[in-house]
């Protein structure tokens, strides 16, 4: 049972948090670098849109830095996209990209930001697709070799890496509902293979990694994985509960199990985890506005959802219970974050999301820090460009691009300035 510890608010009734959190945001290539060449390049989104040029970070990264420095984040968690760096299988690293990711991470340091890297981020170079992607096992050496490779270049200025972002989502989204490519549909077996693939490689990634560290500072790595609670609706309909049921032990507990599960847990010296919220099931279908079910409706039924899933925050407290409890590792929030226009609506969520982080801190969750889902508006996968992610604006109209900070953006520089949030979450 989780302990019910009350935080304890400051004098004046702020939660604050340990000294050193990390008080981050996060993107990721594809959504908002641009000029890229891997899957989805040839993919055109449910809006039209496509990731052709997104949000430019590739070119303005100096800008977005300084953006970056407005909010006052002292983290910033962001991928290196393995297209842009290995033309074909154990080939040497391209020297113009490697140099244009260094100017990254030195900028990043200039500002005293703390980079954590991500290697695997729903994207391949287009050599490993056509070779059948994470369904090959061939994959595996190829990815472990590019790592050591990149980790052997950046280490000096890398010390938390994230090998794989949402394997679940990955190989769900890919393999069984057909939304990333490559767009197959109910290939069960597919989804299991990539899963396995994919934790042997950060088996062997992460040995790697902790091998490697300067200045007696050894290196950490961890998986990301989004934690999606699943629940029937009615809890008397048996059906609504079986599907519930059986969606946790597909993308939950089978994915835990293979990148954590009994002696490959040492292979990470972290969890990361991604927590947006839950999905209800009512007569089979998934209540939530990313699988189509319009917001009116679901507020008919009383759920409270951004443009994407149902909000929780009482689901950070438990899974954070549970990891704790499971695997004592250290844990990073690698992504919280939510889509809308209304503003109020973000704060809230926001607030109330980190007063459940900061309850299960103080029952004893040794979590390092917190990266808001996104630093931008950005391309969403197959959504396009209609989920509104970002703590700044991007102006996807004009050629420019300009990027303007939201109202949620000046709240998110308060609590990262003083590294304490409002009590009451409100
Ligand atoms: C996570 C993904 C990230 C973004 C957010 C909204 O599942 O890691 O790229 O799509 O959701």
């Amino acid at each position: 049972m989780l302990r019910a510890v009350m935080p304890t608010p400051t004098a004046e009734n702020h939660l604050r948090f340990p000294e050193n959190f990390l008080w981050g945001t996060a993107t990721s290539p594809t959504q908002v670098e641009g000029h890229l060449d891997n899957e989805w390049t040839r993919f055109t989104a449910q809006d039209g849109g496509n990731c052709h040029v997104a949000c430019d970070h590739y070119h303005r990264y100096p800008e977005d830095i300084g953006w970056m420095s407005q909010l006052g984040v002292n983290a910033y968690r962001f991928g290196i996209e393995w297209s842009r760096l290995q033309s074909a299988p154990f080939a040497p690293l391209n020297p113009s990209e490697l140099a244009r990711y260094v100017d990254v991470l030195d900028r990043l340091r200039a500002a005293g930001i703390t980079p954590m890297v991500v290697l695997h981020h729903f994207s391949n170079p287009p050599w490993i697709n056509a070779a059948g992607g994470w369904t090959s096992a061939a994959t595996i050496p190829a990815f472990v070799d590019y790592v050591r490779k990149l980790v052997a270049a950046l280490k000096e200025r890398v010390f938390l890496w994230n090998t794989f972002n949402e394997p679940d989502t990955y190989a769900c989204v890919a393999y069984l509902m057909g939304g990333f490519p490559p767009q197959r549909k109910w290939h069960l077996g597919q989804f299991r293979r990539v899963i396995e693939h994919m934790a042997r490689a950060h088996v062997q990634a992460s040995c790697v990694i902790r091998r490697e560290g300067v200045a007696g500072r050894k290196l950490e790595v961890g998986i990301a994985k989004n934690w999606t609670f699943f629940h029937a609706h009615n809890r008397f309909s048996p059906w609504d509960r079986a599907t519930a049921l059986a969606c946790h032990y597909t993308f939950n507990k089978f994915v835990l199990d293979a990148f954590l599960g009994r002696w490959r847990r040492r292979a990470s010296t972290f969890i990361g985890l991604n927590y947006y919220g839950r999905v209800r099931f009512h007569h089979f279908r998934a209540m939530i506005p990313a699988s189509g079910t319009p917001l009116k409706e679901l507020k008919d039924f009383g759920f409270i959802c951004d443009d994407m899933v149902e909000r929780y925050p009482e689901g950070m407290e438990k899974i954070l219970g549970y990891l704790r409890r499971k695997f004592r590792l250290p844990i990073y929030i690698t992504e919280h974050g939510s889509a809308s226009t209304d503003e109020h609506f973000r704060e809230l969520d926001l607030r109330q999301n980190l007063a459940a982080l900061h309850r299960s801190i103080q029952a004893g969750a040794d979590v390092r820090g917190f990266f808001y889902w996104s630093l931008l508006d950005n391309f969403e996968w197959q959504f396009g460009y209609t989920k509104k992610f970002g703590l700044l604006a991007v102006d996807f109209a004009d050629p420019k691009l300009p990027r303007s900070l939201k109202p949620l953006a000046q709240v998110y520089a308060q609590i990262c300035r003083e590294n304490r949030v409002r009590a009451n979450g409100s």
